[in-house]
C-alpha cells in the first residue's frame, strides 16, 4: 500500500516558541517516525509575508525556523524539510487554482481573517485573504491527508477540505481530505494569561533556545491566584468536540489571573506528569500551593527538555553549509511530487 502523505509547516517569523513545539513540532516528530507515512515539512515563508514584515527579517526568520526543526530532531534521512518560497512556483500557482473555487464571503468570515484584521487593521491585504488558500495549496499539493498543527488552524484545514471536495466533484481529482494531527499540546494558552501563545504578543511565549534563568524569569510573570480554595482555575476538557469554542467561552469567563494558573497547570501535566498536576490540584483544594516553589521546579523541568535542543542547534550553526544543502534537497524532494500534482490539475482544469 502507498503510504500516506503529512504535510506540515511554521512561519518564518524567527525562532521557534513552545506553542509551535508542542503543537506542530511534536507532531511532525511522531509521524516522522511512523514507517507508513511519507513526511514533507516546510518553512512557511511566504505566508510570512500576508502581515507586515522586513525583508531582512523574513531571511532571518527562514535561517531560525530551519535551525530549530533540525535541532527539535526533524531529520533530512526520513523527511523532505524545505522553504515554501523555493517552490512559489508551484504552490502559489495551486493556490491561484483553488482560488477560482472559493468565495470571498467565504474567507473573509474565518475568525483567524478577523483576527488579523484587528492586529493590523490597515493593512488587511489580498495575500491576508488569501491566506488559507495558499495553505490548501500546500497541503493539497502533496495530497497529504494529516496535518500536524495547533487547533488554532482548525478553521485552515475546514478550508482546505472544501477546496478538496469542489475541486475532486468539479475536475475529477482525487485530492484527500486533509484532517488535523493533534498532539497533546495542542492548545498553548499565553503566558499573560490572555489567548494563545503567539510570536506577535510579548509576554506570550517561551523560546526554544531560552536557558533556565530566562526561562524562570519569563514563568515569575505568569498571573497567579490565591493558590488555594475551590478549584477556580479551569483545565481545557479533553476530546470535547466543541474545543475551539470552548477556549472562547473559556477565555471570557476567566479571570486572568485564573488562566495563568490554567497555563502553569497544563505546562505541570506536559512536562512533569499527570501524577504531579493532580497533586497540585489536592494542595489547591487543602493547603494551598507555593507558586514561587511550583514555578521553579516546572522551570527546571522545561529547561531539562530544551538542553539537548540548544545543544543540537549549536553544532548545526556551526555547520552553515551544510544546513543550506538541507534545503536544497528537500526542495528537490518536494518538487517532484508537486510537479505531478499541478499537471495534473492544469489537464483537468484545460489550462
Ligand atoms: N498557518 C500555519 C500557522 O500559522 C502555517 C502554515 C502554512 C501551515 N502552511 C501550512 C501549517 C500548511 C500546516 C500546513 O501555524
Amino acid at each position: 500500500m502507498a503510504k500516506k502523505r503529512v504535510l506540515s509547516g511554521i512561519r518564518a517569523t524567527g525562532r521557534l516558541h513552545l506553542g509551535n513545539y508542542l503543537g506542530a513540532v511534536k507532531g511532525m516528530l511522531a509521524l516522522q517516525d511512523d514507517p507508513d507515512y511519507e513526511t514533507f515539512y516546510m518553512i512557511a515563508d511566504l505566508h510570512t509575508t500576508t502581515t507586515p514584515f522586513e525583508p531582512a527579517e523574513l531571511k532571518k526568520g527562514r535561517r531560525e525556523v530551519l535551525l530549530d526543526y533540525l535541532a527539535a530532531g526533524l531529520d533530512t534521512e526520513k523527511s523532505a524539510i524545505f522553504a515554501q518560497s523555493d517552490l512559489a512556483d508551484l504552490h502559489a500557482q495551486l493556490a491561484f487554482y483553488f482560488s477560482t473555487v472559493v468565495s470571498v464571503a467565504r474567507l473573509r468570515h474565518l475568525p483567524t481573517f478577523k483576527d488579523k484584521v484587528k492586529q493590523y487593521p490597515g493593512q488587511v491585504t489580498m495575500a491576508l485573504l488569501n491566506y488559507p488558500v495558499l495553505m490548501a495549496a500546500d497541503i493539497l499539493i502533496y495530497k497529504a491527508s494529516k496535518v500536524p498543527v495547533g487547533i488554532d488552524q482548525e478553521p485552515h484545514l475546514e478550508v482546505a477540505r472544501e477546496i478538496a471536495r469542489k475541486m475532486n466533484s468539479k475536475y475529477n481529482l482525487n485530492f484527500p481530505e486533509p484532517t488535523r494531527f493533534a498532539t497533546k499540546g495542542e492548545h498553548i494558552p499565553s503566558l499573560t494569561g490572555k489567548g494563545k501563545m503567539s510570536k506577535s504578543v510579548q509576554g506570550s511565549y517561551l523560546n526554544l533556545t531560552d536557558d533556565l534563568p530566562a526561562i524562570k524569569a519569563k514563568l515569575a510573570k505568569v498571573p497567579t491566584d490565591a493558590g488555594v480554595g475551590d478549584l477556580k482555575y479551569e483545565n481545557v476538557p479533553k476530546g470535547a468536540a466543541e474545543k475551539l469554542k470552548y477556549f472562547g467561552v473559556y477565555e471570557s469567563k476567566q479571570t486572568k489571573e485564573s488562566r495563568g494558573v490554567a497555563v502553569l497547570m497544563l505546562l505541570v501535566e506536559i512536562f512533569q506528569g499527570k501524577e504531579r498536576k493532580e497533586e497540585y490540584d489536592k494542595q489547591y483544594e487543602g493547603e494551598g500551593i507555593s507558586y514561587q516553589k511550583l514555578k521553579g521546579e516546572l522551570a527546571k523541568a522545561i529547561f531539562e527538555e530544551f538542553k539537548p535542543i540548544q545543544k543540537k542547534r549549536k553544532e548545526f550553526e556551526e555547520k552553515p553549509e551544510y544546513v543550506e544543502k538541507v534545503l536544497e534537497k528537500g526542495a528537490k524532494a518536494a518538487r517532484k511530487v508537486a510537479e505531478i500534482t499541478v499537471r495534473e490539475v492544469r489537464d483537468k482544469m484545460g489550462i
